[in-house]
């Protein structure tokens, strides 16, 4: 989509803010970032909602990250590269997998309240893709909650950091290829943040998906305003499914995810008639790789006539059950599903987007001042498929790494200014409410029902032409609300994804093909 959001103001003049760094997002990459900025910098930290609305905050299973003797981060880096199917970047993985680590014991110094066992040590479970036990977790299955909430605890209580709340990224405004600054809408009014050196950390775009574990912001808004300023995108084709969400029913705006992790403690995938059927289509069985494991689900389900499969955690005790994963036991019991006892009726669903906003190790972009980290960057360390809890990890390392390249490489404000006039473009159309909503739910069920883990050319060619003509329509469309943005950046990740997946022609991790 060629135009900007660009509200229809008449020359107007903004509010001017002036800050030394801009900080979109407040998952873990954000949140990460913007501790490790120096203090002396004053940095305006933007959020369309709140520090417990993100991705980052769902995310259950843990951080990979190694933590023992026994293993080493050469392993790590194996099992990180192997599980993305031959299109990692090697310099990028062998980064996280070094640096990870300090990041971890950083995080325990900031009180990040791991599971530990009797003795003191962490606890440290397995998932997929990982031929060792490597992952650290909180709150048993709340890893995501916990670390935000004590990193969100820590930033609230630093001077230099000025949090925007329901604050709306709309457009990064350039100059010679260099960022300038964010326009944001807040309340009804836009401002003007001013600051040569912005981080962007606004998540993935999973809720363009009718089915995803994401939470209702991620509509790839920091990906689509980075591709408006110039940034390189890149293998937005590449989308993970998770194998395992809680089938329920009524209508649900994400859905629930059943931690991986519950397979790294001996939870076993069976069909309707009680076969275990991962135990022969890969060594490491229920524990494959995602991409694998969703697509042998899926065939599965074809082969048996099942509409979901079952996840079997009758081998722990309810007494671990429900210490180990208190989320997912409370989530089950108020479903009327009685685990351990019961079987989890599960089912693949979108859950992360590997392609991104194409970055260097210092999660540096193609724009001068314009850093990207956390699920809405492309490092390269997922390849085609991601390892699992190997996202947090990026959060962390990139994050870090590009707050580092800021304090060294500080761009400051040539010229402080108050008042700014807009550039703006004319658009004509109004749409009603009802009509964004239609045009929203239509991407969702496009999306599902021909980008999803298994594509086919000719679905491919008909979701572009369902998209093509959505974008044709918005692009003479007056946008002014936050959630008239969100439909319209939704639209613009939508089409990167589907055009990323007709150019691949040749099935690759999670990015599957049959003609
Ligand atoms: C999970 O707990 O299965 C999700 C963790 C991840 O996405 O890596």
């Amino acid at each position: 989509m060629k135009r900007k959001i660009l509200p229809d103001f008449d020359g107007e003049k903004l509010h001017v803010y002036n800050f030394d760094v801009l900080v979109i997002g407040t998952g873990v990459a954000g949140l990460y970032a913007a501790l490790n900025l120096n203090e002396e910098l004053e940095v305006a930290v933007v959020t369309k909602a709140n520090i417990d609305e993100s991705n980052s905050y769902l995310a259950q299973g843990g951080i990979a990250a190694v933590m023992t003797a026994d293993d080493n981060y050469r392993n790590h880096i194996e099992d990180t590269l192997i599980a993305g199917a031959g299109l990692c970047n090697e310099e990028a993985v062998k980064v996280l997998c070094e640096e990870g680590p300090a990041d971890i014991r950083r995080l325990i110094e900031m009180a990040v309240p791991f599971d530990v066992n009797e003795d003191g040590d962490l606890q440290i479970t397995r998932e997929g893709g990982h031929h060792h036990r490597r992952i650290v977790h909180c709150g048993g299955d709340a890893t995501g909650r916990e670390t935000t909430k004590q990193l969100g605890k820590i930033a609230l209580t630093k001077e230099n950091l000025h949090f925007f709340f329901d604050t709306y990224l709309v457009d990064i405004v350039t100059k010679d290829n260099a960022v300038f600054g964010a326009l944001v809408h807040t309340g009804d009014e836009y401002k003007l943040l001013r600051s040569n050196n912005i981080i962007v950390a606004a998540g993935g775009c999973g809720q363009i998906y009718r089915y995803t574990t994401s939470p209702l912001g991620s509509v790839g808004d920091g990906i689509a305003a980075c591709a408006r300023a110039g940034a390189v995108v890149n293998d937005m084709e590449l989308v993970q499914f998770h194998p395992t969400t809680l089938v329920s029913e009524g209508k649900q705006d994400r859905l629930f995810l059943i931690s991986e992790a519950v397979r790294g403690e001996g939870g076993i995938l069976r069909n309707s008639k009680g076969e275990a059927f991962m135990k022969d289509k890969h060594e490491l069985a229920d524990l494959a790789p995602r991409d694998i494991v969703t697509r042998e689900i899926l065939k599965e389900l074809d082969r048996v006539g099942d509409s979901n499969a079952w996840l079997d955690v009758s081998s722990m005790s309810e007494e671990f059950f429900s210490t180990r994963f208190p989320t997912i036991y409370g989530e089950c019991k108020a479903r009327g599903i009685n685990v351990p006892h019961d079987m989890i009726p599960v089912h693949p669903a979108q859950h992360y987007l590997m392609g991104g906003v194409k970055t260097d190790t210092d999660a540096r972009t193609n724009v001068k001042g314009l850093y990207c980290c956390g699920e809405c960057a492309e490092t390269g360390i997922h390849g085609a498929n991601r390892l699992a809890s190997n996202s947090l990890l990026e959060c962390l390392v990139f994050g870090r790494r590009a707050a580092q390249h800021i304090n060294s490489n500080f761009i400051p404000l040539t010229e402080e200014i108050n008042e700014y006039t807009i550039t703006t473009e004319k658009h004509n159309r109004r749409l009603t409410l009802e009509e964004f909503e239609n045009i929203q739910s239509t991407v969702k069920d496009t999306m599902s029902a021909y980008a999803g883990p298994v594509r086919t050319p000719s679905g491919l060619n008909k979701a572009k032409k369902i998209l093509s003509d959505i974008s044709t329509l918005l692009d003479d469309v007056i946008l002014e609300t936050p959630f008239e943005f969100k439909v319209f950046n939704g639209v613009a990740n939508a089409i990167m994804i589907v055009d990323g997946a007709i150019a691949r022609k040749e099935s690759v991790g999670s990015h599957y093909i049959v003609n």
